[in-house]
């Protein structure tokens, strides 16, 4: 972004609008390098650390998130049945329009990303793209090898032309069946336990790429930026 002035800096970032984020700086109510910046100076936006309201704020011209996902919360912009995924995170994110990554369940929970990077957005969802996501199920009935055969043979959802299946599967207990999935078809881990004859109870995303939610240390409901070794997991082998 280069140089702006301190208006415009705080607008980006998703503090108000431009006239409020003035204001504030004519407030006194952001300094940066220790020092009360009141006037609307320019800044180089790169590397700009500034304090607002008592708090540091680290400059960022897009975010990336991983977000926990608890269950109960909705994916859509619109949450119309339970609370946005949005509400998780602190209010600069959603003025500046920060979305999630793809969509899960109200009820599925995991690894979830957000970004306010339309085209990191749009690579990562596109299904050319072929990264592996891992899902956890906990099932109705017992996991079979019979289930784990079906589910990696392919099964027919009654929307789709060819069979679907997973990458690979692979059962964790007796009611834990995990599936990796490279497509991400609507509510499909799901409808694919279903048409292998069980029934998904809970549903949890662990993984996608190589980015493993258990490395990331975030308990439910909570969020962390991503940095760049991160980010670079996510991108196909
Ligand atoms: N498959 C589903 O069925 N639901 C999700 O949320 C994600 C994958």
């Amino acid at each position: 972004m280069g140089k702006l002035t301190l208006d415009r800096i705080l607008q980006s970032q998703g503090f108000g609008t431009r006239k409020w984020c003035g204001e504030v700086v004519a407030a006194g109510e952001v300094n940066i390098a220790d020092e009360i910046v009141s006037d609307n100076r320019v800044f180089e936006t790169r590397g700009l650390v500034f304090g607002i309201f008592g708090e540091e704020w680290i400059f960022r011209e897009n975010v990336y998130i991983a977000l926990n996902k608890p269950a109960n919360f909705e994916c859509s912009r619109k949450a119309s049945h339970h609370p946005g995924v949005h509400t998780l995170l602190p209010e600069q994110f959603a003025r500046r329009d920060v979305q999630p990554v793809g969509r899960l369940d109200h009820d599925t929970t995991g690894l979830l990303l957000m970004s306010d990077d339309g085209p990191f957005i749009h690579t990562q969802s596109s299904p050319k793209r072929h990264i592996p996501k891992v899902y956890v199920a906990t099932t109705h009935d017992p996991v079979t090898p019979g289930l784990v055969a079906s589910l990696l043979a392919g099964v027919k959802l009654h929307d789709e032309p060819a069979p679907l299946a997973a990458l690979t599967c692979s059962m964790v207990d007796t009611h834990r069946i995990e599936i990796v999935l490279e497509q991400g078809k609507y509510h499909q881990v799901k409808r694919m336990l279903a048409a292998a004859g069980n029934h998904c109870v809970a549903l949890c995303r662990s993984q996608i790429g190589g980015l493993k939610l258990d490395g990331l240390g975030l308990a439910e409901g909570e969020w962390c930026y991503l940095d760049d070794a991160q980010l670079a997991l996510l991108k196909p082998d």
